[in-house]
């Protein structure tokens, strides 16, 4: 029987998943589907019990649940555990379990570029529903410091409630910083700029977007006129889909050049 999988979220229109789950589906000759849902908090529960049925045989959450749909699951993995975020559903053992991709994700995209994180002194900017999957990732990669300023200061505070090591600074400071990565949403409309002025004068720094579509931001586009690195998101996004996809398949995807263009 076809097995059906999902990424629910609210908004999900924008969701590149399925058209990247897709490919792997008929490039690995499994009969399944994997299809996007926009679901508002109230139906979580129904979800977790369609998956328990096998109804439904995987999700992906994205934003705004990651964090939301613990409460129905039965069990959760180290990394879902650690980071408060699941955005990988699978049954194990009649068992709903809670999963992370996310942070494997962010690591292996980093590797890929070759950026050595060991003692460095990161900056993030945003306080949105994937930043402890990113922080978790930089503390496994040894990082010496992470900084967090976000323009709601108070959404940053409750991250300290999970990662006390964490430097909470003012929108609008100027720290000292070796990594800068954008977690905010401001970028995904083409004009957007995240109105902070030490941005515009860093040079010989590592600037990362989660953002992959638009490719350049400005964050990413200013950085690097001033002579900074620059990466975007895409790999990320590959990875943590490739992740779950071994998960729910037992087979690694292979990401080549069509997987690449799938997202742009
Ligand atoms: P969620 O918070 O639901 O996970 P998100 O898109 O992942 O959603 O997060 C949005 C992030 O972008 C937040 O950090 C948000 O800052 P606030 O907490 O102050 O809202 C940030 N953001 C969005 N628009 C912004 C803007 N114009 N300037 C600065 N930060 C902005």
């Amino acid at each position: 029987m076809k097995k059906k999988y999902l990424v629910i979220g609210n908004p999900i229109d924008h969701s590149l998943s399925p058209q990247l789950h897709n490919y792997w589906i008929k490039k690995n000759n499994i009969n399944a589907i994997y299809e996007k849902q926009k679901l508002s908090i109230g139906d979580l529960k129904g979800l977790i019990s369609k998956i328990k049925t096998k109804e439904i045989n995987g999700a992906n959450i994205t934003v705004p649940f990651k964090k939301e749909v613990i409460d129905f699951l039965d069990e959760l993995t180290s990394e879902a555990q650690s980071s408060q975020s699941v955005n990988t559903i699978y049954l194990n053992n009649n068992k709903t379990i809670g999963h992370n991709t996310d942070i494997i994700g962010f690591e292996l995209a980093i590797k890929d570029v070759k950026y050595d994180l060991v003692g460095k002194k990161i900056l993030i900017i945003g306080a949105g529903g994937v930043v402890a999957s990113i922080i978790v990732a930089l503390k496994k990669m040894k990082v010496s410091q992470i900084i967090l300023c976000n323009r709601t200061k108070a959404k940053a505070e409750k991250l300290k409630n999970l990662f006390k090591d964490l430097s909470i600074i003012n929108w609008g400071e100027t720290p000292n910083f070796d990594m800068a990565i954008n977690a905010t949403s401001v970028g995904l409309k083409n004009k957007e700029e995240i109105n902070l002025e030490f941005l515009k004068v860093q040079k010989g720094k590592f600037f990362y977007d989660l953002i992959y579509n638009p490719k350049k931001t400005n964050f990413l586009r200013n950085a690097k006129k001033t002579g900074n690195e620059i990466e975007n998101g895409k790999k990320m996004f590959i990875y943590q889909a490739a992740a779950a996809f071994k998960i729910w398949h037992g087979v690694e995807p292979k990401i080549d050049e069509e997987t690449n263009n799938i997202l742009d």
